[in-house]
Protein backbone atom coordinates (compact mmCIF):
# COMPACT_ATOMS: atom_id res chain seq x y z
CA UNK A 1 0.00 0.00 0.00
CA UNK A 2 2.83 2.47 1.00
CA UNK A 3 5.24 4.16 -1.37
CA UNK A 4 8.09 1.89 -2.58
CA UNK A 5 10.09 1.26 0.79
CA UNK A 6 8.82 4.15 2.28
CA UNK A 7 6.69 3.18 4.52
CA UNK A 8 3.98 6.01 3.95
CA UNK A 9 0.91 4.68 4.26
CA UNK A 10 -0.26 6.38 1.15
CA UNK A 11 0.99 5.01 -2.34
CA UNK A 12 3.47 8.09 -3.11
CA UNK A 13 3.52 6.90 -6.98
CA UNK A 14 -0.64 7.31 -7.40
CA UNK A 15 -0.52 10.60 -5.45
CA UNK A 16 1.82 11.90 -7.94
CA UNK A 17 0.38 10.67 -11.18
CA UNK A 18 -2.67 11.73 -10.08
CA UNK A 19 -1.43 15.12 -10.04
CA UNK A 20 0.19 14.80 -13.19
CA UNK A 21 -3.75 13.39 -14.32
CA UNK A 22 -4.89 17.16 -12.90
CA UNK A 23 -2.48 19.33 -14.70
CA UNK A 24 -3.08 17.11 -18.02
CA UNK A 25 -6.71 18.26 -17.30
CA UNK A 26 -5.86 22.04 -17.02
CA UNK A 27 -3.96 22.04 -19.73
CA UNK A 28 -6.79 19.98 -22.17
CA UNK A 29 -9.09 22.61 -20.39
CA UNK A 30 -6.68 25.61 -21.55
CA UNK A 31 -6.49 24.48 -25.20
CA UNK A 32 -10.06 23.27 -25.50
CA UNK A 33 -11.07 26.74 -24.69
CA UNK A 34 -8.52 28.55 -26.48
CA UNK A 35 -9.83 26.90 -30.31
CA UNK A 36 -13.22 27.43 -29.26
CA UNK A 37 -12.29 31.39 -28.95
CA UNK A 38 -10.43 30.81 -32.42
CA UNK A 39 -13.31 29.12 -33.92
CA UNK A 40 -15.67 32.21 -32.47
CA UNK A 41 -13.42 34.63 -33.71
CA UNK A 42 -13.59 32.35 -37.05
CA UNK A 43 -17.45 32.59 -37.19
CA UNK A 44 -17.44 36.23 -36.89
CA UNK A 45 -14.64 36.89 -39.46
CA UNK A 46 -16.69 34.90 -42.05
CA UNK A 47 -19.52 37.31 -40.84
CA UNK A 48 -17.95 40.00 -41.74
CA UNK A 49 -17.01 38.43 -44.94
CA UNK A 50 -20.44 37.44 -45.84
CA UNK A 51 -21.83 40.88 -45.27
CA UNK A 52 -18.85 42.45 -47.52
CA UNK A 53 -16.41 40.17 -48.96
CA UNK A 54 -14.46 42.82 -50.81
CA UNK A 55 -13.69 45.18 -47.66
CA UNK A 56 -13.05 42.17 -45.97
CA UNK A 57 -10.84 40.66 -48.45
CA UNK A 58 -10.24 37.41 -46.70
CA UNK A 59 -12.06 34.58 -45.98
CA UNK A 60 -10.54 33.63 -42.30
CA UNK A 61 -8.49 35.58 -40.22
CA UNK A 62 -4.48 35.75 -40.67
CA UNK A 63 -2.48 33.14 -39.39
CA UNK A 64 -0.20 33.18 -36.46
CA UNK A 65 2.53 32.50 -39.02
CA UNK A 66 1.56 35.03 -41.31
CA UNK A 67 1.95 37.35 -38.52
CA UNK A 68 5.31 36.48 -37.06
CA UNK A 69 6.12 36.79 -41.24
CA UNK A 70 5.16 40.61 -40.70
CA UNK A 71 6.44 41.33 -37.70
CA UNK A 72 10.32 40.99 -38.89
CA UNK A 73 10.11 43.83 -40.59
CA UNK A 74 9.24 45.77 -37.71
CA UNK A 75 11.84 46.97 -35.73
CA UNK A 76 11.50 46.32 -32.21
CA UNK A 77 12.34 49.80 -31.77
CA UNK A 78 9.94 51.55 -33.85
CA UNK A 79 8.30 54.60 -31.98
CA UNK A 80 4.71 55.02 -33.34
CA UNK A 81 3.39 51.90 -35.06
CA UNK A 82 -0.15 51.73 -36.85
CA UNK A 83 -2.35 49.13 -38.19
CA UNK A 84 -4.55 48.79 -40.92
CA UNK A 85 -7.52 47.05 -40.95
CA UNK A 86 -7.54 45.01 -37.83
CA UNK A 87 -10.13 42.59 -38.71
CA UNK A 88 -9.96 39.80 -35.72
CA UNK A 89 -6.86 41.36 -34.00
CA UNK A 90 -4.04 38.37 -35.10
CA UNK A 91 -1.49 41.13 -36.22
CA UNK A 92 -2.61 43.43 -33.05
CA UNK A 93 -2.06 40.85 -30.94
CA UNK A 94 1.17 39.65 -32.84
CA UNK A 95 2.54 43.68 -32.80
CA UNK A 96 1.40 43.79 -28.82
CA UNK A 97 3.64 40.41 -28.29
CA UNK A 98 6.30 41.92 -30.55
CA UNK A 99 7.14 44.65 -27.70
CA UNK A 100 4.91 47.51 -29.33
CA UNK A 101 3.53 49.34 -26.29
CA UNK A 102 -0.34 49.92 -26.51
CA UNK A 103 -0.22 53.58 -26.12
CA UNK A 104 1.81 53.77 -29.39
CA UNK A 105 -0.42 51.63 -31.55
CA UNK A 106 -3.58 52.57 -33.55
CA UNK A 107 -5.49 50.19 -34.82
CA UNK A 108 -8.00 51.38 -37.90
CA UNK A 109 -10.57 48.86 -38.70
CA UNK A 110 -13.61 49.92 -40.80
CA UNK A 111 -16.30 47.32 -39.99
CA UNK A 112 -17.74 48.39 -36.68
CA UNK A 113 -18.08 44.85 -35.57
CA UNK A 114 -15.22 43.70 -35.73
CA UNK A 115 -14.03 47.20 -34.39
CA UNK A 116 -15.81 46.72 -31.51
CA UNK A 117 -14.19 43.08 -31.41
CA UNK A 118 -11.28 44.98 -31.07
CA UNK A 119 -11.82 47.20 -28.19
CA UNK A 120 -12.98 44.64 -25.94
CA UNK A 121 -9.43 42.12 -26.88
CA UNK A 122 -7.21 44.95 -26.74
CA UNK A 123 -8.12 47.60 -23.89
CA UNK A 124 -4.46 48.86 -23.63
CA UNK A 125 -3.99 49.80 -27.57
CA UNK A 126 -5.94 52.66 -29.37
CA UNK A 127 -8.48 51.12 -31.71
CA UNK A 128 -10.76 53.50 -34.24
CA UNK A 129 -13.39 52.80 -36.69
CA UNK A 130 -12.54 54.72 -39.31
CA UNK A 131 -11.33 54.60 -43.00
CA UNK A 132 -7.61 54.28 -43.47
CA UNK A 133 -7.93 56.78 -46.39
CA UNK A 134 -8.84 59.59 -43.23
CA UNK A 135 -5.75 58.49 -42.01
CA UNK A 136 -3.54 61.98 -41.37
CA UNK A 137 -6.86 63.37 -39.99
CA UNK A 138 -7.45 60.81 -37.74
CA UNK A 139 -3.46 60.96 -35.86
CA UNK A 140 -4.03 64.18 -35.56
CA UNK A 141 -7.90 64.19 -33.98
CA UNK A 142 -6.80 60.84 -32.18
CA UNK A 143 -4.07 62.98 -30.41
CA UNK A 144 -1.46 60.38 -31.89
CA UNK A 145 1.48 61.85 -32.92
CA UNK A 146 2.34 64.08 -35.59
CA UNK A 147 1.50 62.91 -39.24
CA UNK A 148 5.49 62.58 -40.67
CA UNK A 149 6.43 60.89 -37.03
CA UNK A 150 5.20 57.38 -37.86
CA UNK A 151 7.90 54.80 -38.06
CA UNK A 152 6.31 51.55 -39.58
CA UNK A 153 2.30 50.94 -40.82
CA UNK A 154 1.59 47.36 -40.95
CA UNK A 155 -1.33 46.80 -43.55
CA UNK A 156 -3.51 44.07 -43.39
CA UNK A 157 -6.10 45.95 -45.91
CA UNK A 158 -7.06 43.55 -48.99
CA UNK A 159 -4.89 46.18 -51.39
CA UNK A 160 -4.98 43.78 -54.05
CA UNK A 161 -9.06 43.28 -54.80
CA UNK A 162 -9.29 47.82 -54.65
CA UNK A 163 -9.35 49.83 -57.39
CA UNK A 164 -6.07 51.75 -58.58
CA UNK A 165 -8.00 54.92 -56.82
CA UNK A 166 -8.67 53.41 -53.78
CA UNK A 167 -4.84 52.16 -53.59
CA UNK A 168 -3.75 55.25 -54.52
CA UNK A 169 -5.72 57.39 -51.59
CA UNK A 170 -5.11 54.84 -49.06
CA UNK A 171 -1.25 54.92 -50.10
CA UNK A 172 -0.82 58.85 -50.51
CA UNK A 173 -2.72 58.83 -46.85
CA UNK A 174 -0.23 56.51 -45.34
CA UNK A 175 3.18 58.44 -47.03
CA UNK A 176 1.95 61.48 -45.47
CA UNK A 177 1.86 60.13 -41.87
CA UNK A 178 4.96 58.03 -41.56
CA UNK A 179 8.75 59.44 -41.40
CA UNK A 180 10.73 59.84 -44.39
CA UNK A 181 12.26 56.57 -43.44
CA UNK A 182 8.95 54.92 -42.27
CA UNK A 183 8.06 51.77 -43.94
CA UNK A 184 4.16 50.31 -44.84
CA UNK A 185 4.01 46.47 -44.19
CA UNK A 186 2.04 44.95 -46.37
CA UNK A 187 0.64 40.76 -46.98
CA UNK A 188 -0.62 39.57 -50.08
CA UNK A 189 -1.92 36.31 -51.69
CA UNK A 190 -1.02 37.45 -54.97
CA UNK A 191 2.37 36.85 -56.62
CA UNK A 192 3.88 40.25 -56.95
CA UNK A 193 3.62 43.47 -54.94
CA UNK A 194 -0.29 44.10 -54.84
CA UNK A 195 -0.18 47.97 -55.22
CA UNK A 196 -0.28 48.81 -59.05
CA UNK A 197 2.69 49.78 -60.91
CA UNK A 198 1.00 53.75 -61.59
CA UNK A 199 0.30 53.86 -57.76
CA UNK A 200 4.27 53.09 -56.99
CA UNK A 201 5.04 55.45 -59.72
CA UNK A 202 2.65 58.55 -59.25
CA UNK A 203 3.98 58.55 -55.19
CA UNK A 204 7.48 57.26 -55.86
CA UNK A 205 7.31 53.76 -53.88
CA UNK A 206 9.95 51.02 -54.25
CA UNK A 207 8.69 47.90 -52.78
CA UNK A 208 10.80 44.77 -51.66
CA UNK A 209 9.76 41.18 -51.18
CA UNK A 210 10.34 40.18 -47.25
CA UNK A 211 8.64 37.07 -46.53
CA UNK A 212 6.37 34.10 -47.45
CA UNK A 213 4.22 31.37 -45.27
CA UNK A 214 2.66 28.43 -47.17
CA UNK A 215 0.93 28.36 -43.57
CA UNK A 216 -2.12 30.90 -44.28
CA UNK A 217 -5.86 30.45 -46.28
CA UNK A 218 -4.03 31.41 -48.99
CA UNK A 219 -0.57 31.73 -48.56
CA UNK A 220 1.08 34.49 -48.29
CA UNK A 221 3.69 36.56 -48.97
CA UNK A 222 4.80 39.86 -47.56
CA UNK A 223 6.19 42.81 -48.79
CA UNK A 224 7.59 46.08 -47.33
CA UNK A 225 7.07 49.40 -49.30
CA UNK A 226 9.26 52.25 -48.80
CA UNK A 227 9.79 56.11 -50.57
CA UNK A 228 12.14 55.95 -53.43
CA UNK A 229 15.44 57.59 -52.25
CA UNK A 230 14.97 60.34 -54.78
CA UNK A 231 11.62 61.39 -53.73
CA UNK A 232 12.98 61.61 -50.21
CA UNK A 233 16.00 63.46 -50.98
CA UNK A 234 13.79 66.23 -53.30
CA UNK A 235 11.15 66.14 -50.15
CA UNK A 236 14.32 67.11 -47.97
CA UNK A 237 15.50 69.74 -50.41
CA UNK A 238 12.04 71.64 -50.97
C1 LIG B 1 -7.95 40.83 -44.79
S1 LIG B 1 -8.85 41.54 -43.46
C2 LIG B 1 -7.66 41.70 -42.16
C3 LIG B 1 -7.34 40.42 -41.52
C4 LIG B 1 -6.66 40.59 -40.18
N1 LIG B 1 -5.22 40.60 -40.33
C5 LIG B 1 -7.10 39.41 -39.31
O1 LIG B 1 -6.34 38.48 -39.12
O2 LIG B 1 -8.22 39.41 -38.86
C6 LIG B 1 -9.00 43.25 -43.96
C7 LIG B 1 -9.65 44.13 -42.92
O3 LIG B 1 -9.53 45.50 -43.37
C8 LIG B 1 -10.74 46.20 -43.06
N2 LIG B 1 -10.80 47.33 -44.00
C9 LIG B 1 -11.10 47.29 -45.33
N3 LIG B 1 -11.02 48.50 -45.88
C10 LIG B 1 -10.63 49.36 -44.89
C11 LIG B 1 -10.35 50.76 -44.85
N4 LIG B 1 -10.46 51.53 -45.92
N5 LIG B 1 -9.96 51.30 -43.66
C12 LIG B 1 -9.83 50.52 -42.54
N6 LIG B 1 -10.09 49.19 -42.53
C13 LIG B 1 -10.48 48.61 -43.69
C14 LIG B 1 -11.82 45.14 -43.25
O4 LIG B 1 -12.98 45.45 -42.54
C15 LIG B 1 -11.12 43.87 -42.73
O5 LIG B 1 -11.36 43.67 -41.37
Amino acid sequence: MGGKGSGFPYDRDLNERMAGMVIRTDKLKATLKARRQQAVTAWTFFQQWLKAPLTTAAISPSSKELAAEMMREVPKESGHVIELGGGTGVFTEALLDHGIPGERLLVFELNETLHMHLRTKFPQANIVCADARELPRIVEAANFCTPGEVDVIVSGLGLLSMSKELQQEILEAAFAVLSPQGRLVQFTYGPTCPVKREVMRALGLHARRTGFTIWNVPPASVYVIKKSVAKRVKALRV
